[in-house]
């Protein structure tokens, strides 16, 4: 699909030199001697070029098995995506005059997202297929286990849909398990007036654990809603979003970050959570505006080198503010900058590819869809360009609406480089707690940034690619450790 660019790098060229540089020493010294002793150095130095050969090609290196089976894995995405592709799901509505619910004209064209958001709409189930479809995992059989089904409602070991939205996942080595947190929005849907944005009051952020990111164990409420003190930043009349936990090697603490505010998002703030164990209880430590700014949607990031930073949209969402945490990760540092300036972009999901940043950002329209936006930048602390629209395939209203959901988080495959898991949610405002969960194979293809020999001074970034698949799992074996990779 995306062919890399071939690039000469100067180590290659380096090498070569110093193999030209060896072959006339030989010759040199071959001068000097007799032919027998000539011919014999020859014929010694084609049996150890043979045998090296044949051990190479015998017992290919770590890299290269690792490399060929994400080749391989790509290969039948791809094809998986050709055969899937649903262009069924077009909104044959289009270009109608737009009828609000109340049934009142309102003078504008219906739009794809009017039909998405529409509860009494005939294609309801293409965007929320019905419950029977669901995907889960104890009563799934085992031709069907695996199998990721974007949009389908996901079960946990108890057959109860799971609860985490707006979430993120963090790895625990040792244990080689994943646990993923989310807000658990399995309460009453509602508005606080006719205009307001529709919400759940605060349950609080919930813990599920698995070893194959498919089968998931409730490990219950880590941080629960407060139900009487009305002026703790928890209680359940306020607003507590996208959690996200990363893990102090030095404190041996697991610390959550939370976007914190009132029903009418008015307070704009962060909050902060501890705990010694990623399932045992966090303890609420507080919140506020970091930096002194205004903080809606946000997201922490974890760098290989240990230092954490945080991503908030800020300004009244109009831009993105990324600082520096402490080395606790429990505040922010006064190291702040500014990003996607006047770009109103928000929901942030980080990842790091090849020693470089890369983010995937919405657009700023509530719980409706929008189109995606793959950023990239050297350095953290930025500056961020802006490289497009990752969304790939299905059809053109599954990428101009980010397969109608809005990301939260990129998940790196522990020994699968290159390849991501791109997070994101359905949301379903009109009942929360249905909203769904979109995870696909996120990508990166082409070079990384290197320039050209003949340096074009611009950097060639990684192509960002999330592509649209129905159905969709991980390669097989791809979280049992590789041979000799723990040696
Ligand atoms: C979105 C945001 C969600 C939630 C929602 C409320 O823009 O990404 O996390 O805050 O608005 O309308």
């Amino acid at each position: 699909m995306f062919s890399s660019i071939p690039v000469l790098s100067g180590r290659t060229k380096a090498t070569r030199k110093m193999v030209h540089k060896h072959g006339k020493s030989t010759a040199l010294s071959c001068n000097a001697g007799s032919r027998c002793s000539l011919s014999a150095i020859i014929w010694s130095l084609a049996a150890w070029i043979l045998l090296i050969h044949a051990y190479n090609t015998l017992t290919p290196s770590n890299s290269n098995r690792v490399e060929s089976q994400v080749q391989q894995y790509r290969l039948s995405m791809y094809r998986e995506h050709e055969d899937i592709e649903d262009r069924g799901f077009e909104v044959k509505q289009r270009g109608k005059k737009f009828v609000s619910p109340s049934g009142k004209q309102r003078g504008r064209r219906h739009t794809p997202i009017d039909d998405f958001l529409d509860v009494t709409s005939q294609r309801r189930s293409l965007y929320f297929p019905e419950k029977n479809l669901a995907v889960n995992p104890l009563k799934t059989e085992d031709s069907r286990k695996y199998y990721f089904y974007p949009g389908r409602e996901w079960r946990d070991t108890e057959s109860r849909p799971i609860q985490a939205h707006g979430g993120g996942i963090i790895y625990v080595e040792e244990t080689q398990t994943f646990y993923w947190y989310g807000e658990n929005k399995d309460g009453r849907s509602y508005r606080m007036h006719r205009k307001g944005t529709a919400r759940v009051d605060i349950i609080g952020v919930n813990c599920y654990s698995s070893k194959d990111l498919w089968t998931w164990k409730n490990e219950g409420i880590v941080l629960p809603g407060e139900k009487v003190n009305k002026t703790h930043d928890l209680h359940v009349s306020n607003v507590l979003e996208r959690p996200k936990v990363i893990y102090n090697n030095h404190t041996k603490q697991y610390v959550m970050w939370m976007h914190i505010d009132n029903a009418n998002y008015s307070k704009a703030s962060v909050g902060v959570a501890v705990s010694s164990s990623p399932t045992a209880p966090f303890q609420y430590l507080g919140s506020k505006q970091p930096h002194g700014f205004d903080s809606r949607d946000m997201t922490i990031f974890k760098d290989d080198n240990g230092q954490a930073y945080i991503v908030y949209s800020s300004e009244d969402n109009s831009e993105l503010h990324i600082g520096q945490l402490t080395e606790d990760y429990k505040d922010v540092t006064k190291v702040m900058r500014r990003a996607l300036v006047g770009e109103h972009r928000e929901a942030p999901a980080v990842f790091k590819h090849r020693g470089l940043y890369y983010m995937i950002t919405s657009g700023c329209t509530g719980w409706a869809p929008n189109t995606a936006l793959a950023h990239s930048a050297e350095s953290m602390l930025g500056p961020w360009e802006t490289l497009g629209n990752p969304c790939m395939g299905g059809n053109e209203d599954f990428r101009r609406t980010t397969f109608f959901a809005q990301g939260t988080f990129v998940l790196p495959l522990p020994g699968m480089p290159d390849t991501f898991i791109f997070m994101a949610d359905r949301w379903s405002p009109a009942e929360l707690r249905d909203s769904r969960y979109v995870w696909l194979p996120l990508t990166m293809d082409g070079p990384a940034d290197e320039p050209l020999e003949d340096d074009f001074e611009f950097p060639i970034w990684s192509r960002v690619s999330i592509y649209w698949h129905k159905q969709w799992k991980l390669p097989e074996g791809w979280n049992s450790p590789l041979p000799n990779q723990s040696s």
